[in-house]
């Protein structure tokens, strides 16, 4: 496979959330746009029909299909096919839910349906009833196209900036991290999923977990992330990983890490050790693109958030260095710029774009 510019296409997206951020040094004939309002996005279909419908990759020709239902009878089935009504396969999964404090999820549904054809359209139905959804699977080879979007939230900038993503027709959404903001208030968790889904039950959305996913509170849930474990499952078993919060997929050429910047990254750490040995396994004939993402960037000259991510950088930027990654996408600071790592030297010259790292701001931008 030829390793160019032009076989990866990379539409980096983040939006300025409602959080309230300090402002930044951007050059004095910039001026940042305000906060918008949230969007609640209310639920209006009945309590068995599937709601917050997203899709996820699965290995190389499967697909991992997740809804909520308030119906706990609701069955974990979903039918698809390749002609509208026509669902010439099914396929049954598992289901989960969740408690935190007085809060209780819906019946949370993952089915894992293949395998797919690349390139195509497939029609799908969830639960054996109610609204027919869609989606594309992204194509074999290349050429690819990228959405990356960070810091999403819910807002009226998340509604523009998913519509604007929405126009590129895009084979596969990245997310590093901060989806719904919310923050502990676990509905605000369901509004999000109803007002992503008409984008993320269309198109793969492959998601890393950022600081406003932990959620933690001490003693009663130590650990965090419960809700976003429960419902953003990531295909973290494929790539050998032992937790949602880091793992790899491949994808036409490319080979994607998510690294878990509030996981444990030191040398001793179970994520550390799943990255060398995912490094390793790395083929760049199969996958010339090496791509990482990660929510706290390693660089940033922004007052917010400066150094969060140094011990993480220091930690393991030497791996991804050695491994010849091509680029680093992080989110975090909602600002844009870009980067080159401090181990660029005369020879990284000769191997041409070592290692970029791009934190990305409320701009559009794209380069094919
Ligand atoms: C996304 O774009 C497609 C056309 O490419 C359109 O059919 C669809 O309605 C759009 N989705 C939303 C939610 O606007």
């Amino acid at each position: 496979m030829e390793k160019s510019w032009l076989t990866v296409s990379l539409h980096l997206l983040t939006i300025l959330s409602s959080i309230q951020f300090p402002r930044s040094h951007a050059s004095s004939d910039y001026s940042r746009q305000p906060p918008r309002s949230l969007i609640f996005t209310p639920h209006h279909r009945s309590d068995s029909d599937p709601q917050q419908v997203h899709i996820s990759l699965v290995g190389r020709d499967r697909m991992k299909v997740s809804w909520i239902t308030d119906d706990k009878s609701a069955r974990s089935i979903v039918e698809y096919g390749k002609i509208p009504g026509k669902y010439e396969a099914s396929a049954t999964g598992e289901h989960t839910s969740y408690n935190y404090f007085f809060y209780s999820s819906g019946k949370i549904h993952n089915v894992e349906i293949g395998p797919l054809e690349a390139g195509t359209v497939y029609y799908y139905r969830c639960g054996g009833s109610g609204q027919e959804f869609y989606f594309k699977t992204p194509p074999s080879s290349f050429p690819i196209e990228f959405a990356v979007v960070g810091d999403l939230g819910q807002t009226e900038w998340t509604a523009s900036t998913l519509r604007h993503v929405n126009k590129t027709n895009y084979d596969v959404l990245l997310l590093p991290g901060d989806l719904s903001y919310a923050d502990s208030d676990q509905s605000l968790w369901d509004c999000f999923g109803r007002l992503v889904e008409p984008y993320a039950s269309h198109r793969p959305w492959m998601v890393t977990e950022g600081n406003h996913e932990i959620e933690i509170f001490p003693i009663i849930y130590p650990h965090g992330f419960k809700a976003f474990n429960s419902r953003w499952p990531m295909p973290f078993q494929e790539s050998g990983s032992t937790s949602n919060l880091y793992y790899s997929f491949e994808v036409a050429g490319c080979h994607v890490i998510m690294l878990g910047s509030y996981a444990e990254f030191d040398e001793k750490s179970s994520q550390y050790k799943w990255l060398t040995g995912d490094l390793g396994k790395v083929d760049r004939r199969r996958t010339p693109w090496l791509i990482v993402l990660i929510h706290a960037p390693w660089y940033n000259t922004n007052l917010a958030h400066k150094g969060e991510g140094e011990s993480m950088r220091k930690a393991m930027e030497k791996l991804l260095y050695e491994a010849r990654v091509d680029v680093v996408f992080a989110g975090h600071v909602h600002a844009y710029e870009r980067f080159v790592s401090h181990l660029f030297n005369l020879l990284s010259l000769i191997w041409f774009l070592q290692l970029v790292y791009i934190i990305f701001s409320f701009n559009f931008f794209f380069f094919k």
